[in-house]
Order: C-alpha cells, then sequence, then structure tokens
C-alpha cells in the first residue's frame, strides 16, 4: 500500500510517499534527477538501525554518496554541528549538484533542511523520517532550523525538500516513548480542523502503537495531507498555518523551562498544551466540559502524562508565564492563543488576558 500526498507549492511543488518498504522510490528519484554526489546526514541510533538500508539502495545508484554521522539529541541542532557539517561537506567536494540526505528525525531535518538552504546558495535536499513526528510533522512545510542560546528554532529558513519518504519500516524500532509523542501531532490534525478523524484515532489509536502498517499509513497520509494544505495556503505563517500550533504555546513553556531535555519531550509537551488550550476553550464557554474530557480520557488512553506534577512536582509559575511572553506576539500586553470552537475546529484568538493563561496553569500545576 502506498500512498502519496502533494504538496502544492508552484515551482517548489513535491511529493510524500508513504508506506512500508517505500525506500526504493528513492532510486526513482535519483535516477530522473542528475545529481553529481550525495551527502546523507544521519545521527547515531538511525545510523545504528537503519545505514546499512539506505546505503544498499544508494549502492543500486550510481552515485557516489558520503555520510555524515551526529549525535542524537536536540543539542544537534546547534551552530557549531552547522558548522561542521557545512565544512565537511565542502571539503569533499560538493557542488550545486550535490543533494543532501536528511535520515532521521526532527532534529536532522531541521539541521539538514537548514544547511541546504545556506550551501553554496542552496542545493537540493530530501527528507527520509525515521520518527513519527518527523513524518506527520517536521519533514513537511519547509521551516528548517538551529537553535540559538536565545531560544529554539530561532534561525533558520523556509525551504522545501524536493522529496519526502516516509518508509513506515524505520518507525519499527522507534521506542514507543517517541512513538507515543509523534503521535500528539497527530491527534493535533484531527483536533484543530478534522472531528471525524479524531473519533478515527479514538478507534484505532491501539492499532496505531502496534504499527499496524494499514492504518499508520492512513494516519500518516491524512496529517501530511491537513498540513500540506495550510502550508499550500501559508507556506510562510502569515495566518492560517498558525494553526498547526495549537497546544504548542502551552508546551513550549514547559519544554523552555525543562530545557528542551528528557524531562518532557516535545509531544509530550503538546499534549499537555493541547489539554490546556482546551482548558482555556471550556473556561472561555468556547467548548463544553464534555468535549474537554474527551480530548482529556483520549490522551490519558494513549498513556501521556496528564498531571504534569508526575513530572516534576514544583513548577515555577513565574517562569512558566516569562517564557510565555517570550514565545508570543503581544498587542497591547493581551495574548494570542489558539483554541477551540469545538473538536474539529480551531481558530486564532486574540486579545487573551495573561489571567487566564494563569487560571489554567494552576487548575494543571
Ligand atoms: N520543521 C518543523 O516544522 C518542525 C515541526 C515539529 C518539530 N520540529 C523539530 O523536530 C525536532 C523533534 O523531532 P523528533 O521528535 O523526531 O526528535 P529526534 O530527531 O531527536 O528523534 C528522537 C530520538 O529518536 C531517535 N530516533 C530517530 N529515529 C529512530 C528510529 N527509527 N529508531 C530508533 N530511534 C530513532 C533519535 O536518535 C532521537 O534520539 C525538534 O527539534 C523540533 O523543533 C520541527
Amino acid at each position: 500500500m502506498t500512498k502519496t500526498i502533494r504538496v502544492n507549492l508552484d515551482q517548489r511543488s513535491y511529493d510524500i510517499v508513504i508506506g512500508a518498504n517505500k525506500i526504493n522510490y528513492l532510486n526513482d528519484f535519483l535516477a530522473q534527477n542528475n545529481y553529481s554526489k550525495i551527502f546523507v546526514i544521519t545521527d547515531k541510533n538511525v545510523a545504528n538501525f537503519h545505514l546499512q538500508t539506505l546505503n544498499n539502495n544508494l549502492d543500486k545508484s550510481c552515485i557516489t554518496y558520503e555520510t555524515i554521522i551526529t549525535e542524537s539529541g536536540e543539542q544537534t541542532k546547534s551552530f557549531a554541528s552547522l558548522q561542521n557539517i557545512c565544512e565537511e561537506i565542502l571539503s569533499k567536494n560538493a557542488d550545486r549538484k550535490s543533494l543532501i540526505i536528511a535520515f532521521g528525525g526532527g532534529v536532522i531535518g531541521d539541521l539538514s533542511g537548514f544547511i541546504a538552504s545556506i550551501l553554496l546558495r542552496g542545493i537540493d535536499f530530501i527528507q527520509i523520517p525515521t520518527t513519527l513526528l518527523s513524518s506527520v510533522d517536521s519533514s513537511v512545510g519547509g521551516k528548517t532550523a538551529i537553535n540559538s542560546i536565545s531560544g529554539k528554532n530561532l534561525i533558520g529558513s523556509f525551504y522545501q525538500p524536493k522529496l519526502v519518504i516516509c518508509d513506515l519500516n524505520f518507525l519499527k524500532t522507534l521506542p514507543q516513548r517517541e512513538l507515543r509523542s509523534g503521535y500528539a501531532e497527530v491527534v493535533k490534525y484531527g483536533l484543530i480542523e478534522d472531528r471525524e478523524f479524531f473519533d478515527f484515532l479514538v478507534q484505532n489509536y491501539q492499532k496505531i502503537f502496534a504499527l499496524d502498517e494499514e492504518i499508520l499509513t492512513a494516519i500518516i497520509a491524512k496529517s501530511c495531507q491537513s498540513k500540506a494544505n495550510i502550508v499550500g495556503q501559508d507556506e510562510k505563517e502569515n495566518g492560517i498555518r498558525a494553526l498547526l500550533n495549537f497546544g504548542h504555546t502551552f508546551g513550549h513553556t514547559f519544554e523552555t523551562e525543562t530545557n528542551y531535555s528528557d524531562e518532557i519531550l516535545h509531544g509530550e509537551a503538546v499534549a499537555i498544551g493541547m489539554l490546556m488550550a482546551a482548558k482555556m476553550s471550556q473556561n472561555l464557554s468556547l467548548i463544553t466540559e464534555a468535549d474537554y474530557q474527551e480530548i482529556k480520557n483520549h490522551l490519558q488512553n494513549c498513556g501521556f502524562v496528564i498531571d504534569i506534577s508526575k513530572i516534576r512536582k514544583n513548577w515555577n509559575h513565574e517562569n512558566l508565564t516569562k517564557h510565555l511572553y517570550k514565545d508570543k506576539k503581544t498587542e497591547g500586553g493581551k495574548l494570542t492563543f489558539i483554541l477551540l470552537e469545538k473538536i474539529g475546529q480551531a481558530f486564532v484568538k486574540k486579545g487573551v488576558d495573561l489571567e487566564e493563561f494563569k487560571k489554567v496553569l494552576n487548575e494543571f500545576c
């Protein structure tokens, strides 16, 4: 079973190919393009499990390739890695017909995409995501970045890949915690724009966590389609793309407070953040208590830690509020949040009082 989703962005349009054993699409792509050399960027974990598979495919093409293996983890999205990798690629005679393959999760995708966008003023790159999060979110849409001392993802570009291949086989080695973290972004698409999809997830989440190929292909395709539609309308986030940040404003405050460590993974923070946004929506009489409970039940059934005091006993509310202001643009001291009108319909709510944020914070931690 193969699903192909097209991201429509005029000259920068590309396909996302999804299914089990789809890595061979790489060879079709390489045969149709005239690349001089390939640079694979990956991390240690992915290399350990899957580099051989990728190499077996690259060996079938007549193009020479080099592999750059980084440390795993968020700290790799740094200036130091950027510099080292750029220098290494240049020292190995890259030219404007070179191709970068980002082979890994969101960290590798964001870093490699950024490198591709600036190296020799921009060379082609493709994404081969190996986490659920990167399959449904970070590989699609062209946001690339590294982190700065001043904050996460603050140095980057909009730069679209030429192709995305989501081969489900790579997900088989992903730890359950990482799988669940990525699943939060899948739930997000249901909550922001498709009630039926949310219901489908409630019915099928156990099959997803058991890596059922058909269901997994369907939900990745649906998630990519949702993101592709939104990005197709608003590539550079001047409007509707902001809806994709549902749950992220709250989530970022916890991620910042824990210094983007393993204490709370991105998707775990997003899951709690979505629930907090739902609570704010309920407090503002936008959704009902029953809607809120439905979302909470699903996230809990999936194994997300909803009681955030289990992650850390005493959260510093003052710090969390500071992080909120760093993350958010304010207008006249008022805040903007992505909230729910109902399950399956999010909107941008401007002019929210800080007190509303504090109220939700007090209810959760
Ligand atoms: N560009 C965007 O639009 C966008 C969107 C969302 C998130 N992001 C970024 O994505 C990053 C998070 O991505 P992530 O959750 O994929 O994290 P990640 O890339 O750090 O991967 C998570 C962990 O899983 C390991 N791993 C990856 N694939 C594996 C596999 N198949 N088997 C076993 N282990 C594997 C990695 O080595 C790492 O330890 C963050 O930096 C975030 O800012 C970007």
